[in-house]
């Protein structure tokens, strides 16, 4: 097999109390005219918004504020804000908001310097073109830790037209710079600590379990699914517990790093289709999905569950291999049933008939990556058991 492997990373990671101030600083190397992209007013109410422009205008950068990105962005949020770029003669774009603002900034500063509209660049079969030219410099900051968006060569955009949620990917797509201030997530509500956690758990589980794991993911990986142990549980209910939240921020970032380069698996490819068929938020579907998928990938990938056990603080010692993969699971379950997370998706209704259709949107790289293979049939097994129509 051929174990050659590549890795990416941002230009420069910069992580910390306060670093949001130094973006300035930082921008003021990139270029000297931003567009600014923000989510509705979370970071306009904490003040967040103030501290950027600020520091921009110390350092005598100019900026267009391209605001109110929905939580799924579209063709035409990314168009509408790559020509309001282009009209303002921004030379470099700086997102500070959630995943979707994240990508929707990634995905702007790629098309200044390409032709045509995003959508002719999504991964749609047959016909996503290829970016042509470099895009000009990007800078992530995330206010959420989940997503790892701010470490990824991908941005998710949802095409009305055709009525898809496709992925435009391209090593050009990682930031320039990824600036993460754990600060900034001090005001997430529980709830969404705890869906965005769930979401980065499952990317480094996925990627460490997955057929392209790497030594370099599998350290970052590790030492993630140890920090989220240690923090996860303490940032759903002591939101302003900074130490705590400092943890979430570097396992989201490393889970990042960990996603684009190793991939995912099988409650990512899973959690694709339920998320476009009933608009289940990415990171509940992922965490309800990941015991269950990690209990199905048990048998094939017994020794590295039993290493997870161990990184979740598990004393293992007196434990068999089969049985440390076990506890791996039960920790991750009481973990998740500890931030509010059910153990099933029963209050969605999903329904049996669209299963097929699920199967089929599931379909694609994730699912390849899942180290246990999984035909149709598996995979109606781990819809049942995370619908809760068993
Ligand atoms: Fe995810």
């Amino acid at each position: 097999m051929n174990k050659v492997r590549e890795f990416y990373a941002p230009g420069k990671i910069i992580f910390g109390s306060e670093s949001l101030n130094q973006i300035g600083v930082e921008a003021k190397r990139l270029g000297s005219k931003a567009l600014v992209v923000l989510g509705r007013s979370a970071m306009k109410k904490s003040g967040a918004l103030d501290r950027l422009t600020y520091s921009l205008k110390k350092n005598n950068l100019k900026y267009t504020i391209y605001e109110n990105i929905p939580s799924d962005p579209t063709v035409e949020t990314v168009d509408e804000g790559a020509n309001l770029a282009r009209k303002g003669n921004c030379n470099l774009v700086i997102a500070l908001g959630g995943g979707s603002v994240l990508d929707t900034g990634k995905a702007i500063s790629a098309m200044l310097t390409n032709e045509g509209s995003v959508a002719d660049y999504q991964e749609i079969e047959g016909k996503g073109r290829k970016f042509q030219h470099k895009p000009i410099p990007f800078i992530a900051i995330p206010t959420t830790s989940g997503t790892g968006s701010e470490a990824t060569r991908n941005a998710v955009i949802t095409n009305t037209k055709l009525d898809l949620k496709k992925s435009i990917r391209d090593p050009w797509l990682i930031p320039e710079v990824a600036l993460v201030d754990p600060e900034l997530t001090l005001s997430l509500p529980p709830r969404i600590t705890a869906i965005c956690g769930g979401d980065a758990l499952t990317h480094c589980i996925e990627s460490y379990l997955g057929k392209k794991n790497q030594e370099i993911t599998d350290a970052l990986a590790l030492h993630a699914i140890g920090l989220i142990g240690k923090s996860l549980v303490k940032t759903v209910k002591e939101g302003k517990n900074l130490e705590a939240r400092k943890d979430m921020s570097m396992a989201a970032f490393m889970s990042g790093l960990c996603l684009s380069n190793s991939g995912l698996g099988a409650a990512h490819a899973l959690s694709h289709p339920l998320g476009v068929y009933y608009k289940i938020p990415h990171g509940l579907s992922c965490a309800v999905l990941l015991p269950y998928v990690m209990e199905y990938n048990l048998p094939i990938v017994t020794k590295r569950l039993a290493k997870i056990a161990e990184c979740l603080g598990e004393n293992i010692s007196s434990l068999s291999e089969t049985e440390a993969a076990h506890r791996a699971v039960e920790k991750i379950k009481e973990m998740l049933s500890a931030v509010g997370i059910k153990e099933n998706l029963s209050e969605w209704k999903i329904k049996e008939k669209d299963f097929s259709q699920l199967i089929k949107g599931a379909k694609g790289g994730s699912l390849n990556n899942n180290p246990r293979d999984t035909s149709d049939e598996d995979l109606i097994k781990l819809l049942y058991k995370m619908t809760g129509l068993y």
